[in-house]
C-alpha cells in the first residue's frame, strides 16, 4: 500500500477484472526459492539449453546491419513465408502468409489475442483441469468464463469429447486444448482428438489449440488439431519458438487461423504490441531454416532425462503417470498425506528441491506436483536422492 505526502494510505481502484484473477501460484514459490541457497529447481518450465548459437548469431548479424526498427504488424514477410512453408512441410496445411498467419509476442500474446478477439462478456470457454496457468486468467481478462473439464491420471489426463459435450451451453464460444500438456506431459491420440473435433463441428464451436510442445514428444506422433477433417477452418492454431528451439527469452510465437480471425487478432495486436521483437523474428527465421537438427538433439536429451526422472520417481514410491510429451513429470504425492502446496513448500525448505504444487494448475492438480526435467541429468539424480529422503521420512505406506 502506498502513502501520499501526508503519510495517508492511498487506495488505488484496480479494475474488477484484474481483481478477479490471482497471481500465479508458481510465482509465490519462486520468491521463496530465490531466498534459499543451493536449491535444485525442477520448477521453471523452460529449456536449460541456451539457444543454438547459429540462431543467436543470425540475430546478432541483423543488429550489426541495423535491423532495429519495427516490422510489419503481422510480422516480417520472410518469417511468415518460412512459417507457411514449415506448416505445409510438417502438417500438409496451407496457410497464406498474407492474412492467415500472425507473428506474436510468444504464444502468451497469441492466447490473449484469441480470447479478446472472440469473447463477448459472459461467453464460455471449455478446457481441461489441470491446465497451463495462463488459460484461466486470459479468459477472465477477456470477459469470458472458464468452464473446466476434470481430467485424471486414470484416463491419462486426456480430455474426453463426451465430458466436453455435457458442458456445452448457448454461451460456449470455444474449446481450448493444449496437448502435449503442461503440467501433466499428457498427449492425445489422433482418434481421441477427432472425437473432440466432431463435437466441435456439430455444435459449431471453434477450437483453440495451443501446440507449443508439438515437437517435444517421445515414442508418439503429435497430431496437429487443424489437420483433422474439416478442422482447418474451425481451429486457431497457436505455436511458437520458446520450447522447441530453447528461445523463451526471444518472445516469438504465432497464430494460424482463418483470415477473419487473424484480421481481428491483428487489430488488437497492432494497437497493443505493434509487432513482435524484430531481433527475435530474425532468429525465428533462422530457426525455421536451419534449426531442425539442434531441436532434434534437444528432444533426444529430454527423452533421456524423462526416463531417468519417471523411473526415479517410481523407485521412490511415488506413482507417476508416464508423460509422453513436453518436459514435465506429474507424480502423485497423495501417499504423503500432504497437500501439494505443503509438499512443495516442505520439500523446498527441508531438502532444497523446488517443484510446483499441482494445485497451481487447477483443482484436479491437487495431490500432484510438477517436476520439470529440462535440467541436467546430474541435477535430476541429486534431486531424486533428496526427494527419496523426504518421502522416506513422510511417506506413509502406499
Ligand atoms: C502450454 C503453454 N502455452 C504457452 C506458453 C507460453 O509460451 P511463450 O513463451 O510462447 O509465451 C507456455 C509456457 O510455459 C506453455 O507451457
Amino acid at each position: 500500500m502506498s502513502t501520499n505526502p501526508k503519510g495517508q494510505r492511498r487506495k488505488y481502484h484496480i479494475s474488477q477484472r484484474t481483481n478477479q484473477i490471482s497471481p500465479s501460484g508458481i510465482r509465490r514459490f519462486f520468491d521463496l526459492l530465490a531466498s534459499i541457497e543451493g536449491v535444485i529447481s525442477l520448477g521453471v518450465g523452460e529449456p536449460d539449453f541456451a539457444t543454438p548459437w547459429h540462431i543467436s548469431e543470425a540475430a546478432i548479424e541483423s543488429l550489426k546491419k541495423g535491423y532495429t526498427m519495427y516490422t510489419s504488424n503481422s510480422g516480417m514477410p520472410e518469417l511468415r513465408q518460412e512459417l507457411s512453408r514449415y506448416l505445409r512441410n510438417n502438417y500438409n496445411l496451407e496457410y497464406n502468409p498474407d492474412g492467415e498467419l500472425l507473428i506474436t509476442v510468444g504464444v502468451s500474446e497469441a492466447l490473449d489475442l484469441a480470447m479478446r478477439a472472440l469473447l463477448n462478456p459472459g461467453d464460455e470457454v471449455i478446457m481441461s483441469d489441470p491446465c497451463y496457468v495462463s488459460y484461466n486468467p486470459c479468459i477472465t481478462l477477456a470477459g469470458g468464463i472458464p468452464v473446466m473439464v476434470p481430467t485424471n491420471e486414470e484416463n491419462n489426463f486426456e480430455l474426453s469429447a463426451a465430458d466436453i459435450e455435457t458442458r456445452i451451453t448457448r454461451r460456449t464460444k470455444a474449446i481450448l486444448i493444449g496437448y502435449p500438456a503442461n503440467p501433466t506431459g499428457a498427449v492425445m491420440s489422433r482418434d481421441k482428438l477427432a472425437e473432440i473435433a466432431e463435437v466441435a463441428q456439430r455444435h459449431r464451436i471453434l477450437v483453440i489449440s495451443d501446440e507449443i510442445y508439438a515437437k517435444l514428444v517421445y515414442d508418439v506422433e503429435h497430431t496437429c488439431f487443424a489437420t483433422l477433417p474439416g478442422m482447418k477452418e474451425n481451429t486457431i492454431l497457436l505455436n511458437g519458438f520458446s520450447k522447441t528451439y530453447a528461445m523463451t527469452g526471444w518472445r516469438i510465437g504465432y497464430a494460424a487461423a482463418p483470415r477473419e480471425i487473424i484480421a481481428a487478432m491483428t487489430k488488437i495486436h497492432q494497437y497493443t504490441m505493434m509487432c513482435a521483437p524484430t531481433m527475435g523474428q530474425v532468429a525465428a527465421i533462422e530457426a525455421l531454416r536451419a534449426g531442425e537438427g539442434s531441436a532434434t538433439e534437444m528432444v533426444e536429451d529430454y527423452n533421456r532425462r524423462r526416463l531417468v526422472m519417471v523411473k526415479g520417481l517410481r523407485d521412490i514410491g511415488l506413482s507417476c503417470f508416464e508423460p509422453k510429451g513436453a518436459f514435465y513429470a506429474f507424480p502423485s504425492i497423495k501417499r504423503t498425506g500432504m497437500t501439494s502446496e505443503e509438499f512443495a513448500e516442505r520439500l523446498l525448505t527441508e531438502e532444497k528441491v523446488a517443484v510446483v504444487p499441482g494445485s497451481a494448475f487447477g483443482e484436479c492438480g491437487e495431490g500432484y506436483v510438477r517436476c520439470c526435467y529440462a535440467t541436467s541429468l546430474a541435477e535430476i539424480e541429486e534431486s531424486l536422492a533428496r526427494m527419496k529422503r523426504f518421502v522416506d521420512k513422510y511417506g506413509k505406506e502406499a
